[in-house]
């Protein structure tokens, strides 16, 4: 049977993350794989209200798998958040005859991509990626892996420093509302310790770093800092241990946006690949509204509410492990 899709739109929105560009090539390539043209919208949200669109043939994503950030270039729009704005993107689609918009984000987009979706009965598929991993019903978002190699990376060089001089690292993490980047990157690096939102109070936090670590028998300790888990961030972490240990020649790093930068890794070039071929064989089954997920190694269709609304588990095991290990 014909699919009733014979255009889609793609678009890259919210905080960028490594592998976008490869799930914008599959997403292009695997749509005229199947017959479908492809439109694609620059700036997010904000190039779909302004109608920034232009159509993309296999040739326009040559070259793109190994590329960091995104190609479409991306927005946060305040203005989507507006019944008018959305008016306005849907026009876009109408104008456009765009029958299926494929949305390659995080949460908010996915947030977005719903609201248009029920007013207007637009067909959204959302393809998940952040480098936050905080999205309910797949196992990893695209980005998530290229970070967590970034930060892993940074500690191992800080560990260089921080040993030679015997010092204390306080290292603050990205992750928006999230703890899996500084949890994992944690056990990665092998620090001390990791704050995160998900996890006990500050006070016990801090205590427990430095009794696991320097206290102990290390003459250093690197603490990652999830950058909402304490108001202040590493910094006020760092003055709190300061105040207690004035000896500890305590030093602050804040990662940053390097930590959305870079080249994907395998991991992700190979997860973005899939979801975007998924997304277009959602399309095909008719799927609507819904987020391409991978759950032990398997693609799943979640129901876009659910990937928003849930609270996706840190994993108690691997909170455990952290502990366990870094005595
Ligand atoms: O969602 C990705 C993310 O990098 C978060 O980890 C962080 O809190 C936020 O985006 C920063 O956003 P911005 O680049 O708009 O300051």
């Amino acid at each position: 049977m014909e699919s009733r899709i014979k255009t889609i739109g793609v678009l890259t929105s919210g905080g960028d993350a490594p592998g976008m560009n490869a799930a914008v090539r599959a997403v292009t390539r695997a749509a005229i794989a199947n017959g479908m043209r492809v439109k694609a919208i620059f700036r997010g949200y904000k190039g779909l209200i302004e109608g920034e669109v232009q159509e993309f043939t296999t040739q326009d994503v040559s070259g793109i798998i190994q590329r960091g950030g995104t190609i479409l270039k991306s927005a946060r729009c305040e203005e989507f958040k507006t019944p008018e704005g959305r008016r306005q993107a849907y026009e876009t689609l109408v104008r456009e005859q765009i029958d299926a918009l494929i949305v390659i984000g995080g949460d908010g987009t996915f947030t977005g991509a719903r609201s248009l979706s029920q007013e207007y009965n637009v067909t959204v598929i959302g393809v998940p990626a952040t480098i936050d991993n905080d999205l309910w019903g797949t196992d990893s978002t695209i980005g998530y892996d290229t970070a967590l190699n970034t930060i892993m990376d940074c500690v191992d060089k800080l560990r260089d420093t921080g040993t030679s001089h015997e010092r204390v690292f306080v290292v603050e993490v990205m992750g928006r509302d999230a703890g899996f980047l500084t949890l994992n990157a944690a056990i990665a690096g092998g620090v001390e310790a990791a704050i995160i939102p998900e996890r006990a109070t500050i006070a016990e936090q801090i205590d427990e770093a430095l009794g696991q670590g320097r206290r102990k028998h290390k003459n250093s300790a690197i603490v990652l800092v999830q950058e909402h888990a304490v108001e202040g961030g590493a910094k006020a972490v760092a003055e709190m241990i300061e105040q207690e240990h004035p000896d500890y020649g305590t030093r602050v790093t804040i990662l940053g946006h390097l930590q959305r930068g870079g080249s994907p890794t395998a991991y992700d070039r190979i997860l973005a690949s899939r979801f975007g071929c998924h997304a277009i064989l959602a399309l095909l089954d008719d799927q609507r509204s819904i987020m391409v997920g991978m759950q032990n190694d398997e693609i799943v269709y979640v129901p876009m509410a659910q990937a928003i609304k849930q609270k996706k588990d840190i994993q108690a095991d691997r909170w455990n492990a952290l502990h366990v290990l870094s005595i």
